[in-house]
């Protein structure tokens, strides 16, 4: 009912400038208010902590680089030994409030979505008992679990839910586009205006609506025309076993879009005017021209926001009783 009036409200006082954001289907970012800074500060720590990895050298932020866009502008990430990993990795930067984390879905909230890097084979190749043992073994982090929880145990829902409450952290208000939405109409060029009005008209935020432009539903990838790739993934049948979910994808965030190149799910789309013109023409049967693709181009462009300011952590040195890694050894060999 608040929320209804607010809009109301809104609209009221943007009426008369035409478009009012309250009538878009896209909101703007809100930036984040930090409850538990200590909760956020050990979570920084741990997301660029190499030694929750096998091999003590990939940290999330190996392949969720905060310096690129939350990604690591590979067609599939780098995983553990060099392995080749299955599938493009999507940004950090907004992906708190989407409706599930994946691809496919297979984790509800960022905490669950933590524990799968750190024991899966092709990417950090640990496991979590490994990661806790270490992590409790570095004397330097007492102090900081203790501030985040209370006292210093190292268990790993504690490791996932401070990693979590960071990435929560992880967003980018305050784009041109938002501004536009916030009643600025100098904020974005008329092209740019244009392109977001045929983004509209041609059904775009049919999927890519909310505040993030997408991680709110699943939808099958190609509905007009059957994407051809030669990526295995099946997307949410993997999960539900349903013939009718293969190809059906979680609809990814385009904030930031601009950085976060290559894309789909298959990383096969390496500039953004490919994954414009293979949207509209799988997903809509649309042939834009190149001018049409330009706008809506330059409009998604118009989403980078203010990127979070992070002070890079320094991380408390080994302890005796944590253990050596070695990065070559085999894969059975945890140590
Ligand atoms: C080896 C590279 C690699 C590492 C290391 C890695 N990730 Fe990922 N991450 C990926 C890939 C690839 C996906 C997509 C996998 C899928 O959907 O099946 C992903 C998915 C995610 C997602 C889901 C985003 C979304 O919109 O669905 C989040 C959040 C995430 N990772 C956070 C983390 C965190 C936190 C860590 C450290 C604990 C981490 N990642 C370590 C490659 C990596
Ligand atoms: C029916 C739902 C739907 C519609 C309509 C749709 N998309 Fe998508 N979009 C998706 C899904 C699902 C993906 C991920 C597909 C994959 O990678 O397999 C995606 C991916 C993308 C990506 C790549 C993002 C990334 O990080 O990999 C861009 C860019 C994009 N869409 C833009 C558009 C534009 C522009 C339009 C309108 C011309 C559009 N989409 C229409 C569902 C849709």
């Amino acid at each position: 009912m608040k929320k209804t009036l607010a809009a109301l409200t809104l609209a009221a006082l943007f009426g008369a400038a035409g478009t009012t954001f309250a009538a878009e289907p896209v909101d703007p970012i809100e930036p984040v208010k930090i409850e538990n800074p200590a909760l956020v500060e050990l979570g920084k720590m741990l997301y660029f902590e190499p030694r929750l990895s096998r091999s003590g050298f990939i940290s999330c932020n190996s392949c969720h680089n905060l310096a690129t866009g939350g990604v690591d502008n590979l067609k599939t990430s780098i995983g553990d030994r060099w392995a080749q990993g299955p599938i493009n990795s999507p940004t950090v930067l907004n992906s708190y409030g989407q409706i599930a984390q994946f691809w496919d879905g297979r984790a509800k909230t960022l905490a669950e979505q933590a524990a799968g890097p750190i024991a899966n084979p092709l990417e950090m190749a640990s496991t979590h008992e490994l990661a806790v043992e270490v992590i409790a073994s570095i004397p330097g982090y007492a102090k900081h679990f203790e501030a985040a929880f209370g006292d210093d145990k190292v268990d790993i829902k504690r490791i996932t839910d401070a990693i979590a409450e960071f990435e929560r952290t992880l967003v980018t208000p305050n784009d041109r586009f938002d501004q536009w939405l916030k009643g600025n109409k100098d904020a974005i060029t008329k092209f740019e205006l244009e392109g977001y009005q045929l983004f509209k008209s041609s059904g775009c935020t049919i999927c890519h609506n909310g505040a993030q432009l997408g991680g709110q539903s699943f939808q099958k990838m190609g509905v007009v025309r059957p994407y051809e790739t030669t990526n295995t993934a099946e997307g949410v049948k993997t999960i539900s076993g349903r013939d009718q979910d293969r190809m059906s994808f979680k609809v990814p965030v385009l904030r930031n879009v601009e950085l976060t190149y290559p894309y789909f799910h298959d990383g096969e789309a390496a500039t953004l005017e490919k994954a414009v013109e293979v949207m509209g023409d799988i997903q809509l049967g649309k042939r834009y021209t190149e001018e049409e693709t330009a706008k809506i181009v330059a409009f998604l462009k118009t989403l980078t926001g203010e990127q979070p300011k992070i002070v890079y952590p320094i991380l408390p040195p080994n302890g005796p009783k944590t253990p050596a890694f070695n990065p070559w050894a085999p894969a059975e060999a945890k140590k």
